[in-house]
């Protein structure tokens, strides 16, 4: 049985003096028994949303990370540094920075390599645009988007993937339960070709206008063992996301 997973992307929002009173006003009413909640802030805001759930189970995830060590990467983190400042987790390769910050499979595969090394369990993000979707081409663009960046590498269980349909990001048009499924099944039975047995371990996150009232239906699904919440994460609502099944 795998365990679910609720994490909340918080993108390019709320500001670090904000971060730890909202995570100290959430927290408390937060069901962490039987899955892993994470929070993935900006980098500056790392450190207090750390503060912020010292003590509980709640895991803190960075946004992106660079596959180097160290170096001349101006405006770059490195896995290293946001392991030390408290990460658990890393999101990578998200659809809005395949989009505007040219991320590549072969630069997302480097980063999970170096994630893995570094003791951060990527979650790695893939999902199909709507002329993809719409020209029939959403399981060769999944397919290409795992096979390349995870074939190259040694992967294990300690992967997470959000299946995150980029015509389903920030709309508030959320994939049908029955979409969301078959693109999961199809991710796992993918997996299981690059990684083996391993993949039956693997937790396959849904993302795209997750809210209150559509996430029981999907964490219903049989290959779907999580979501991926941007917009709703950021208020009050998370706690009826992550205790949708109380
Ligand atoms: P929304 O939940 O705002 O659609 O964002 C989804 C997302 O991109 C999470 O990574």
């Amino acid at each position: 049985m795998r365990k679910k997973v609720i994490a909340g992307n918080w993108k390019m929002n709320k500001l670090a003096s904000e971060c730890g009173e909202f995570i100290s006003r959430i927290i408390k009413d937060i069901d962490t028994d039987e899955k892993d909640v994470i929070i993935c802030p900006t980098f500056l805001s790392i450190s207090s949303a750390v503060n912020a759930t010292a003590g509980t189970s709640v895991g803190i995830g960075a946004q992106n990370m660079h596959y180097e060590e160290k170096g001349a990467y101006t405006g770059e983190v490195s896995a290293e540094m946001i392991k030390e400042a408290g990460c658990k987790y890393v999101i990578i390769g998200h659809s809005e920075r395949r989009k505007y910050y040219a991320e590549t499979d072969d630069s997302i595969s480097l980063k999970i390599k170096k994630a893995y090394e570094t003791g951060l369990i990527p979650i790695m993000c893939i999902g199909e645009s709507l002329e993809e979707r719409e020209s029939g081409e959403t399981f060769n663009v999944l397919e290409n988007q795992l096979v390349n960046a995870l074939k190259p590498i040694e992967t294990d269980e300690n992967l997470i993937v959000a299946y995150e349909p980029v015509w389903a990001i920030g709309t508030g048009k959320t994939a049908t339960d029955e979409q969301a499924q078959e693109a999961c099944c199809f991710v796992r039975n993918t997996l299981k070709e690059i990684v083996g047995e391993k993949s039956d371990k693997i937790r396959i996150l849904y993302g795209g206008s997750v809210n209150e009232k559509n996430i029981k239906a999907l964490m219903a699904m049989p290959d779907i063992d999580g979501a991926l919440v941007g917009g709703a994460s950021l208020k009050d609502e998370f706690i009826k996301l992550v205790n949708y099944d109380k």
